[in-house]
């Protein structure tokens, strides 16, 4: 079998196409564009690389966006007023702080801060609570995604065994309760779980959401499963590019190592996803694509919301 693979650039299109659609009738009945406000501290380069794909994108749909760039040594007093002024402004709707944040501020602290309603991020504990009561919350964008990624291609969630590796706040938990609001038989997995491959193969769908390059593997895949892969990695080494990669793929891999110092990978190996799965989503031009799309997306919701349009 080959995988069919699940192209993250057409979905994030098309949630574009929409959301670009909803901003300009919200400007043409209500009189105002949604606004999205990106804060950045420090120099983390991955980061940067977010952030300005984040910004750019809002332009292109018509959201009005900010993006307020803070030195790596401002204190946590300072990264706190900023917020506070951000929940005050009310031609914000959005409120997004780039994590990693560096080591001397409270990421917590900083992001329970943050107005729910301005959450884009889905991570205030108002919104983590109110997704797990089944409530209307903003919800985290890449798991959002997911659903996203799985309802279009016409994969059928309800009564199947969901699998998601990874257990974190941002991917993993949230991703459980969205597959579990769509009746999905849902299992978390995690460093701790005995028999991983024995219960990842029992999958129909897998989520793989650990951050650890090509970990996933034929023995974790069952066949004809649904693999989605949550993971970006980077690989310097050719040799583990050559684990990963059949022929098909490894030359322009080897070629990206030797230019740019470094290929992106999932945490699914994928020439294992391409022999026993039926679908896959790559990585990139997989569900990376649809975090941003889900961003926007978050970002009108939260201005109908706040604003009772
Ligand atoms: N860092 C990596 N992914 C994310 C994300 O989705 N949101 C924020 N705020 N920071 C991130």
């Amino acid at each position: 079998m080959t995988a069919q693979l699940l192209s993250g650039k057409v979905f994030s299109e098309a949630i574009r196409t929409e959301v670009a659609a909803e901003v300009a009738d919200i400007r043409e009945v209500h009189g105002f564009s949604p606004c999205l406000v990106v804060v950045r501290v420090g120099e983390d380069p991955a980061s940067a690389v977010y952030v300005g794909s984040k910004v750019r994108t809002a332009e292109e749909l018509g959201i009005v966006s900010e993006h307020l760039h803070f030195p790596a040594e401002t204190s946590e007093d300072e990264i706190i007023a900023a917020v506070r002024g951000l929940n005050a402004r009310s031609d914000v709707d959005g409120i997004l702080v780039q994590l990693p944040l560096p080591k001397h501020i409270d990421e917590q602290k900083v992001l329970e801060l943050i107005d729910p309603e301005k959450d884009v991020d889905g991570f205030h504990p108002v919104n983590a609570g109110r997704l797990m009561q089944g409530h209307e919350a903003l919800t985290p964008c890449t798991p959002a995604g997911v659903i996203e990624v799985l309802k279009r291609s016409g994969i059928t969630i309800a009564g199947k065994n969901a699998v998601v590796v990874g257990r974190s706040n941002i991917v993993g938990k949230p991703m459980a309760m969205l597959l579990l609001h769509e009746n999905a038989t849902v299992t978390i997995c995690h460093s701790r779980t005995a028999d991983l491959p024995g219960v990842c193969s029992g999958a129909d769908i897998l989520v793989a959401a650990i951050g650890r390059a090509g970990f996933i593997t034929a023995e974790h895949i069952g066949q004809g499963a649904a693999v989605v892969d949550v993971g970006i990695n980077n690989v310097e080494d050719p040799a583990k590019a050559r684990e990963l990669f059949g022929p098909d793929d490894l030359d322009k891999r080897l070629a990206t190592i030797e230019k740019r110092g470094f290929t992106l990978v999932g945490d699914v190996n994928p020439r294992d996803a391409m022999a026993k799965a039926a679908y896959f989503t790559p990585v990139p031009g997989g569900i990376g694509l649809l975090t941003v799309a889900m961003l926007m997306k978050n970002t009108v919701t939260a201005a109908r919301m706040r604003r009772k349009i």
